[in-house]
């Protein structure tokens, strides 16, 4: 072989080479090979010593021309190589394909007794209700005092209390924030105070330690037991997207004068009687009544000029009801196969 069909040859094998190569390190290594000390460009400048003026010129040029190549391709081969890794780590070690289809995104949902509450709290703003946000440690005045079960009242063995080492307590129903909004506020009144309330209870599928409740009260000039039976019908039919009927019979609380039990007419048979309503087409709902005297005389309103009622409904139930959850412990189990399935229509 003459020099300038090394020359070739060492070319071609170099370019082969080079279209192999895919990281920093091979490059260099091919760099070393080929332009190192020993490297094969580097010798064969070294072997021009031996020959003639004449060849040196000529053979001089082309390895020398040679050796600029192999330079420059190689340069332009490290920039390649760099602009790819960096490529690659943008994307993130991996490779996407991106002709896949998506993973579904995880989307959250609302709780049953979220939804239930924002509906109701829609309907009794659009009612001219006020919606209020209460405290769940409460004084023993507030939860009890105030709402006419005084100490010793065998109504408080009613509710098994979680009291706390300072003698306050875990408030046991949202009627607990009805002395501080009428002092709050004053008459005319129209609130409502959605919660979570606690009871000492052992737990079944319908009893919880946790649960959530929605007091209303109304107080003005003149209000009636008639107004009370028609706020409540109004919002019912509107929970339950038909025309509800409500009855009252007499239930005994402290706090209220009349007190009442608030039954609908069966939301499943529409009174006809069913299994769900045992037979009688009505479903107890919620206790209510006429605001007792002492009670507003407490909250600072005259009992000679205002009259007003109050309901407890019990939100837990509301939306075990209109959602068909047999079992209340599902309710705040947190299992979100359970929770993710209801929507707001
Ligand atoms: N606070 C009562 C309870 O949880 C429920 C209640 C009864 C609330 C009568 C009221 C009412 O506003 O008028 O046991």
């Amino acid at each position: 072989m003459n020099i300038s069909e090394t020359i070739q040859e060492l070319r071609q094998r170099f370019e082969a080479e080079l279209a192999s190569v895919e990281n920093r390190d091979a490059v260099e290594k091919l760099r070393v090979a080929y332009l190192g000390k020993r490297g094969e460009v580097t010798q064969l400048l070294a072997g021009l010593k031996s020959l003639s003026g004449e060849e040196k010129k000529e053979f001089g040029q082309k390895i020398n021309l040679l050796k600029r190549d192999v330079e420059g391709r190689i340069a332009e081969h490290i920039e390649a190589v760099k602009k790819a890794e960096e490529e690659r780590l943008i994307l993130g070690a991996e490779q996407y394909d991106v002709t896949l289809p998506s993973l579904h995104p995880h989307t959250g949902s609302y709780h049953p007794i979220t939804l239930v509450q924002r509906e109701l709290e829609e309907i009794f703003s659009s009612m001219g209700f006020t919606v209020e946000d209460f405290k769940e440690i409460v004084t023993d005045y507030e939860c009890f005092e105030a709402l006419n079960i005084p100490k010793h009242h065998p109504a408080r063995d009613m509710q098994d209390t979680y009291y706390l080492d300072n003698g306050q307590l875990l408030k046991t129903h949202t009627s607990a924030a009805q002395n501080s909004i009428m002092r709050k506020y004053g008459a005319p009144l129209r609130a409502i105070f959605p919660g979570r309330c606690f009871r000492n209870e052992s737990t079944d599928a319908s009893h919880e330690n946790t649960f959530f409740q929605m007091e209303g009260i109304m107080i003005d000039t003149d209000i009636s037991i008639s107004n009370l039976i028609y706020f409540m019908k109004t919002m019912l039919s509107k929970v339950f997207r038909q025309d509800v009927e409500v009855r009252l019979r007499p239930g005994f609380f402290p706090f209220v004068e009349p007190g009442f039990e608030l039954d609908i007419s069966c939301h499943i048979c529409g009174g006809k009687g069913c299994s769900t309503c045992h037979g009688s087409g009505w479903i107890e709902l919620c206790p209510c009544g006429m605001i007792h005297p002492s009670v507003l005389r407490a909250g600072g309103i005259d009992p000679e000029k205002y009259t007003g009622f109050a309901f407890g409904l019990g939100l837990t139930r509301l939306a075990m009801m209109r959602y068909g959850i047999k079992d209340i412990r599902d309710l705040n189990s947190g299992d979100l196969r359970v929770l993710s399935q209801f929507t707001h229509e």
